[in-house]
């Protein structure tokens, strides 16, 4: 990589994925790296700035992570956050003192004309604080840039080594004028171009992944859904029938899901696909379960078993390629350990049996979820696959409410098909988070002609969020909702009643187990 991105060190912020968002925001490219890279490796990855994240450490801390001092002499702009601020005051030599009580939130702060860091800003805007320490006093060669009432040294700069610091966090939005803040970074004092696209993203990615495979072979877990699916798409461009994917049948997938993965990355990509058809085998595992937890782990527990069966017979392949990205990545900070990255395992093929030992390949690592989207528009994939909504690990295990069966299943798939076809009738479809059937352990009576029923219930979740940490129930049309229920009664023979789930994220979950 050469010139013309930035290199944001991580000190386990929360915040640290929203900085590397505002910059690729601006057509910058940055990346999250270690705290600890050394400046060696930075000369020669040549940044044309340089980030210290925020971090939930304090510099007096025993273990707090440090930078490798060597960084300050590489000539290149170095911006410090919160945490990256008092490191810098702490490693050129200034004094850091602790905070007696943290300040959190909005503060109105004065900023100091001439900045080239502020150009453009008025002088007092309110800024996110989010700290305990601070600068007592500046090391040798700074100024002070920006003051509060209770921080007289919200910002510090030196303006001839381009060395800048900020007490609160110009990446979050409820900082006035965080995007010029960053702007003026990128733009003015690192002299960054702007020009970075998801087109030249992909192509480089594919020869990194053709320099990472070499002549080996990789092993992929395609599940369907966006990330593993973009991730094919980019190892069968890099490395072609030296991927092997597999492809799990669960008999818990939507309705005609599996089929379309066949048909797409086998038939019309010419992938080597292997679908290992399990659904019987899942199916016996869940007999008789009725816990939500329990059946969990049962469904988790069969597919780390089928995949590594399939894997097995790919022993000879060096590399699992992973779908995982930048979300899945926590940061967890331990002061011992210091920053230190853990994947939800839920999201990956975590807990392989140890005689499977494949080296990772993880392309989308530093990705968020609509970038993923864009790469796989800018490499030509469908729009169907590319939006489609987000879908559990245990798929339909946890839209069935009491025991999952073959049975339960094909009611399960044919009513959320009548969901998904009607939703998707909708203008503002796209921004409906997800929408889908859920089958009840409950039977009610109904009457169709002169015939007295007695059938499943069946509800329909619909919610928007941005996030899935908060939702709320969709206020999907009446006629929707009646064309649904009509369809849904009419048409699927088991289901004789139809609800609408009211209930919104919290206190509610979007799945219901
Ligand atoms: P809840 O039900 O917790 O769901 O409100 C939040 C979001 O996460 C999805 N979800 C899962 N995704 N594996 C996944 O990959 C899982 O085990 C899982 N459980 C829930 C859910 O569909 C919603 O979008």
């Amino acid at each position: 990589m050469q010139h013309n991105w930035i290199a944001i060190l991580d000190f386990g912020s929360q915040y640290t994925q929203l900085i590397a968002r505002r910059t690729r925001e601006q057509q910058v490219y940055s990346e999250i790296i270690r705290f600890d890279t050394s400046a060696a490796t930075l000369r020669e990855r040549n940044p044309s700035g340089i980030i210290l994240s925020g971090g939930p450490n304090s510099v007096f801390e025993e273990g707090a992570p440090l930078c490798d001092p060597g960084i300050f002499e590489l000539g290149i702009p170095v911006l410090g956050i919160c945490y990256g601020m008092q490191l810098t005051a702490k490693m050129l030599g200034g004094v850091v003192k602790p905070g007696e009580h943290r300040e959190y939130g909005h503060t109105s702060i004065e900023g100091a004309a001439g900045s080239a860091l502020f150009a453009g800003i008025p002088g007092d805007f309110d800024v996110w604080m989010s700290h305990g320490d601070q600068v007592a006093t500046l090391p040798p060669g700074f100024t002070v840039s920006a003051r509060s009432l209770s921080c007289p040294h919200a910002a510090m700069q030196h303006e001839t080594k381009k060395f800048y610091a900020l007490q609160f966090h110009p990446e979050v939005v409820h900082t006035q004028h965080g995007d010029k803040i960053i702007k003026n970074f990128l733009f003015k004092i690192c002299g960054c171009a702007g020009d970075w696209k998801l087109t030249s993203w992909v192509e480089e990615t594919v020869q990194k992944l053709k320099d990472q495979v070499g002549q080996e072979h990789v092993v992929l877990g395609l599940s369907g859904g966006v990330d593993s699916s973009v991730v094919a798409v980019l190892l069968h461009r890099a490395i072609g029938d030296r991927l092997h994917c597999i492809f799990v049948d669960n008999g818990l997938a939507r309705a005609g899901e599996d089929k379309q993965v066949e048909e797409m990355f086998r038939e019309k990509a010419g992938m080597d696909v292997h679908v290992a058809r399990a659904a019987e085998r899942f199916y016996t595992a869940l007999k008789g379960v009725t816990d939500p937890e329990q059946k969990r782990k049962i469904i988790g527990r069969e597919f780390i078993n089928v995949f590594a069966e399939e894997a097995r017979r790919f022993k000879d392949c060096k590399f699992l390629g992973q779908g995982t990205i930048y979300p899945d990545i926590i940061e967890s900070v331990s002061p011992t350990k210091g920053p230190s990255h853990t994947i939800k395992s839920h999201h990956n093929v975590g807990g392989l049996p140890p005689d499977l030992k494949f080296q990772l390949v993880e392309p989308l690592r530093e990705l968020f979820k609509d970038e993923v989207r864009a790469v796989g528009r800018v490499m030509g994939m469908d729009n169907d696959l590319l939006d489609r909504q987000p879908f559990p690990g245990p798929g339909l295990g946890v839209r069935i409410l009491g025991e999952v069966n073959a049975e339960n299943v094909r009611l399960l798939q044919q009513a959320d098909l009548r969901v998904q076809e009607e939703m998707r009738k909708l203008p503002n479809y796209k921004q409906i988070w997800q929408s889908f059937a859920v089958l009840l352990p409950v039977k009610s009576v109904g009457v169709m002609g002169d015939q007295r029923t007695y059938e499943n219930v069946c509800a329909l979740r619909v919610v928007e969020s941005v996030d899935a940490m908060t939702a709320d129930w969709s206020r999907v049309p009446y006629d929707t909702l009646a064309r649904i229920s009509n369809r849904i009664i009419n048409e699927v023979r088991g289901i004789n009643r139809v609800v609408y789930d009211i209930s919104s994220k919290p206190p509610a979950t979007i799945e219901w187990e």
